[in-house]
């Protein structure tokens, strides 16, 4: 006896913007096997978590969120939960003991066989006893890669899939987006570099990329559905290669592909920020002025014990280099705190850093450990006490913030391109982005929204701006 498989499958995403992407793959793979994507986890027969490793406490949110998701099976014990992304990979069958309710952990190299793996799934929950022996059916499991853990409990078989794949870069598969005016355009999973701090290598492997003639298709068949800003999404954007095309040249060719009107990308590895790509971001029109650069840290010693393969002096000259070729770049920045044996002192040269590039915005963190990463076997004096952690955190929080502020303030007056989002938080307002990546919200008609207009940035919040709707840039700039 086989049953239909489930039909409606709900997928909710945590983390950074390439889990946003791959959460939008899932939905592709899915939809285009038959099932039909929901809103809603009350609606569906499959609800995946797809989560974030990065942080601890990223996950202690996820934990709480599957076991509330659980609840839901309590009316439909049929329902399947599965956990997929960073975090699944990371803790692979432990998670399944912790919460034995969930019957799938899948990593960021199994998507392609998602529809296989649930349909492996509820064929033996259906299968009636002694219709296939557990032998056959682990046997066929295992030659899809994937791994069945608690089969015979009262609860039924759970799966792990969680092999990486060295040539999974997902070619061939595309996303399913929501109608708008922007995409995100993954280029690159997995990360070949190993910050001591950071889990991603090991849970979403080495550098994979996919091909330029991919890509590049990929975007013209955006451009052609109405969508007019990309962001070229990869771990380390710019270390990308293909063939001897590198990741300026692909840029290049991205920014010109007819009706793509602004291209930006994230994140890059400092490193690889190198003159080629300053030149093409310099030239190219559609590249917006803006560039994450993140940091990490503001001293030499910590960036050495991180791992990160630069120094202060060379990340001050490709800050230099960048504001030198596009003068009113926008920067932003990653920075953690209390990273292991980080004097006092050392965290003083961050705040340094800080002032020094004046970035425009910055995301910051605590240092959080991370099972499995060479962080973790630094000596255990080294680590530093939580209140402290979160002293410094306050403080560069602060300064970056006193920055940002300083910065916007004297950007009020201008005339900025917005490319209008979504509606704002009160009513008749809209909320889009500038080329510099600012936030600014004004009042418009709904209807707008996926086009462009230009505002005038009146005050600011601090981080965001408050604008109003002028016609043309050059009719308000004659009648100032
Ligand atoms: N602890 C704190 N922050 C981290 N990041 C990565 N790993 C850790 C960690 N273990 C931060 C880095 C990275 C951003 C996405 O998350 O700043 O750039
Ligand atoms: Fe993590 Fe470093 Fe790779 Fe970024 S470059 S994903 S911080 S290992």
């Amino acid at each position: 006896m086989t049953t239909k498989p489930s039909r409606r499958a709900y997928v909710e995403t945590y983390g950074c913007q390439m889990n946003i992407s791959d959460g939008e793959l899932m939905e592709g793979i899915l939809e285009r096997s038959g099932y039909h994507i929901v809103r809603r986890p009350e609606d569906a027969d499959v609800v995946l978590v797809n989560t974030c490793a990065i942080r601890e406490h990223a996950e202690k949110r996820v934990l709480g969120r599957v076991s509330q998701l659980n609840g839901l099976k309590r009316d439909r014990p049929e329902m399947v939960i599965g956990v997929t992304g960073c975090m699944a990979q990371r803790m692979g069958s432990t998670l399944l003991e912790q919460a034995p309710y969930v019957d799938i952990v899948m990593g960021p190299d199994g998507y392609r066989g998602l529809p296989e793996t649930l349909s492996q799934l509820e064929t033996r929950r259906a299968a009636p006893p002694g219709s296939e022996s557990p032998e056959l059916f682990l046997d066929r499991a295992r030659t899809n890669g994937i791994e069945v853990v608690g089969e015979g409990r009262k609860r039924g078989p759970q799966l792990a899939v969680l092999q990486l794949d060295m040539d999974e870069n997902y070619q061939g598969l595309e996303q399913r987006r929501a109608n708008g005016p922007s995409a995100w355009v993954p280029i690159q999973r997995g990360c070949d570099h190993r910050c001591t701090y950071c889990i991603v290598p090991y849970v979403r492997g080495g550098e994979k990329n996919r091909s330029a003639d991919e890509v590049l298709t990929e975007v013209r068949g955006l451009a052609e559905q109405g969508v007019t800003e990309i962001t070229l999404l990869g771990q380390t954007v710019n270390s990308y290669v293909w063939e001897d095309l590198p990741f300026p040249e692909l840029l290049r060719r991205v920014a010109r592909v007819d009706g793509i009107r602004r291209v930006r990308f994230t994140s890059p590895h400092p490193r690889d920020v190198n003159q080629e790509l300053v030149e093409v971001m310099a030239t190219e029109t559609a590249v917006c002025e803006q560039l994450h650069l993140p940091a990490q840290a503001g001293n030499n010693r910590t960036l050495k014990r991180m791992l990160r393969r630069y120094t202060v002096e060379t990340l001050l000259e490709k800050v230099e280099m960048v504001r030198a070729a596009v003068p009113d770049i926008a920067l932003s920045t990653d920075i953690i705190v209390a990273f292991p044996g980080e004097t006092d002192a050392e965290f003083r040269d961050t705040l340094e850093l800080m002032r020094r590039v004046r970035f425009d915005d910055a995301f910051t963190y605590k240092y959080s450990l991370r099972d499995g990463t060479p962080a973790t076997r630094l000596p255990e004096g080294d680590f530093i006490d939580p209140d402290e952690a979160q002293a410094r955190l306050a403080e560069l929080i602060e300064v970056s913030r006193e920055i940002q502020t300083e910065i916007n303030r004297s950007e009020v007056g201008r005339i900025e391109e917005v490319l209008i989002e979504h509606e704002g938080r009160d009513p008749g307002q809209l909320r889009g982005r500038t080329r510099r990546n600012k936030v600014v919200v004004f009042d418009g008609d709904p209807m707008r929204i996926g086009s462009y207009a230009h505002a005038k940035l009146e005050r600011t919040t601090g981080a965001t701006f408050v604008g109003t709707e002028v016609e043309t840039a050059r009719r308000v700039t004659a009648s100032v």
